[in-house]
């Protein structure tokens, strides 16, 4: 039987993947002393990932859930803006996205099948306060509640986002969302009820998803919503605003959440690669990693903006208080990097930063998304520059992936080989990081299911699953029968 066919009842009997290669496991039977077995060898041979190694799966609530108006959800600013026309390639919006609102029970039994134990995912501001502020919506809360009971049920770890990107459209209308510090406060709010409500369940909470993305293309490009083109001091106030938002939640989380629960951000750092390995090169890359990241990570870390910023920035840097760089820097308990693509490889140079970026030369290949160029050895160097600079000693990737074009073939399969190899690729890089102790403790694989690719709507398919819009169905891909077998061996296969 094609494993096209996969369907809810076949769980635990995945049919169609023994076509691949996979063996057919029962559930209950032999799959847990198998992957045991595997997991030992893994961590034998050299391409075994750390006992106790943690492999996930990551989402988000806009590209995923649908139902926009159920349950007292109030509009954020990417409804506004999918329904703005001209914005989204496909003309498409997150109406109704992968109806995971409606099917989230049977996506948790997608995560078991497998084999991973903790799963990333998002919880939708305006779900909780339709208004961004005020009175809450315990209907919104409840769909999260009953998400995390199935996951628990199902032995998988919840790390749950307080944002990625679905602000309260109120907050936009309100106070021009991010461009105020109104909004900074707001998210805090927010993110200390969340931590109370949730953290009997949820012992990890990642503040703000790709900060520089959001900044960068939402507010700077117009690509992303709120779709604004402000002057460059107008950015760089978003972006102190938003890191400030990150350290004033880090604070309510603390005082909200019970003993223990861990909080830091998921950033999309920009990656810097040496372009080959001299120690030169090396120290090159890492000084390119702290001064590229200035507005994010850097003054996250070190709490001040570093002078090459500043200076750069001039007579548009930032408005900010030493109090609030306090704030920006309230200590984190981990980093989450989403690693996708080297945004640079770096040179050893003896002019005045220190180094130079390489320009990518037409012929650098890519996925197929013409920004994603693959770069396996990224997977490496951020974690490991991320460690080095900070002395950061707990780092989780928290997306890596690529989109496909996922064409069923004649059989009905999807056999995404571009997207094995790539992720082979990373995870080989990923063992190698963990092999020399930089202390990288789980991943999580964009994505679970095809999903709304925000301005690519869905013509960038990021998937294990596959997702059929029309009928909602899922379907696993060849990826998802490698990525189960990597996770039985806990080793690169
Ligand atoms: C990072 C973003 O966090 C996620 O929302 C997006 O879908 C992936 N990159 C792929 O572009």
């Amino acid at each position: 039987m094609p494993f096209r066919t996969f369907s809810r009842r076949q769980f635990g009997r995945i049919a169609g993947w023994s076509a691949l290669g996979m063996s057919v496991l029962p559930a209950g039977s032999g799959l847990a002393q198998s992957s045991r077995e595997n997991a030992a060898a893994g961590a034998r041979n050299s391409s075994g990932f750390p006992k106790g190694f943690l492999w996930g799966t990551a989402t988000s609530s806009y590209q995923i859930e649908g139902a926009v108006k159920e349950d007292g959800r109030g509009p954020s600013i990417w409804d506004s803006f999918t329904h703005t026309s001209g914005t989204i390639s496909d003309k498409s919006n997150g109406d109704i996205a992968a109806d995971h609102y409606h099917r989230y029970k049977e996506d948790v039994q997608l995560m078991k099948a497998l084999g991973t134990r903790a799963y990333r995912f998002s919880i939708a501001w305006p779900r909780v306060f339709p208004d961004g502020v005020g009175t809450p919506n315990p209907k919104g809360l409840d769909f999260y509640n009953r998400l995390l009971d199935e996951l628990l049920a199902n032995g998988i770890e919840p790390f749950a986002t307080l944002y990625h990107w679905d602000l309260p459209q109120a907050l936009q209308d309100r106070h021009g969302g991010w461009t105020s510090r109104e909004t900074s406060k707001a998210f805090a709010d927010y993110s200390g009820y969340v931590a109370q409500r949730l953290g009997d369940r949820v012992k990890h909470f990642f503040t703000i998803n790709e900060c520089s993305r959001m900044v960068q293309l939402g507010h700077g490009l117009g690509a992303d919503a709120p779709g604004l083109k402000l002057p460059q001091a107008g950015i760089n106030q978003v972006r102190h605003n938003v890191a400030l938002g990150h350290g004033l939640a880090v604070q309510a989380i603390r005082a909200h959440a019970r003993a223990g629960t861990r909080v830091g951000p998921a950033e999309n750092a920009v990656s810097c690669v040496p372009a080959f390995e001299t120690p030169a090169n090396v120290r090159a890359a890492e000084m390119a990693t702290r001064e590229l990241n200035a507005g994010y990570l850097t003054v996250m870390l070190e709490g001040k903006y570093t002078d090459a910023y500043l200076t750069h920035a001039g007579k548009d840097a930032p408005q900010f208080t030493p109090d609030e760089l306090r704030v920006i820097s309230t200590p984190v308990d981990f980093v989450g990097l989403n690693v996708y693509t080297p945004d640079h490889y770096v040179i050893a140079a003896d002019n005045g930063p220190g180094y130079t970026l390489a320009p990518f030369p037409s012929s650098f290949p890519h996925m197929k998304a013409s920004w994603l160029r693959p770069g396996p050895e990224a997977m490496y160097w951020s974690p490991r520059n991320v460690a080095k600079l900070w002395n950061v000693k707990s780092i989780y990737i928290t997306e890596n992936g690529t989109s496909s074009t996922d064409k069923p073939a004649p059989d009905g399969n999807i056999y995404d080989l571009d997207r094995v190899m790539y992720l082979r690729n990373y995870l080989t890089q990923l063992q190698r990081v963990t092999a020399e102790g930089v202390p990288v403790q789980g991943y999580f694989l964009w994505s679970l299911i095809d999903n709304f690719e925000w301005g690519d709507g869905y013509e960038q398919r990021f998937g294990i699953y596959h997702v059929d819009f029309e009928t909602r169905r899922r379907t696993p891909k060849l990826s998802a029968a490698f990525y189960r077998e990597t996770i039985a061996k806990n080793a690169v296969v």
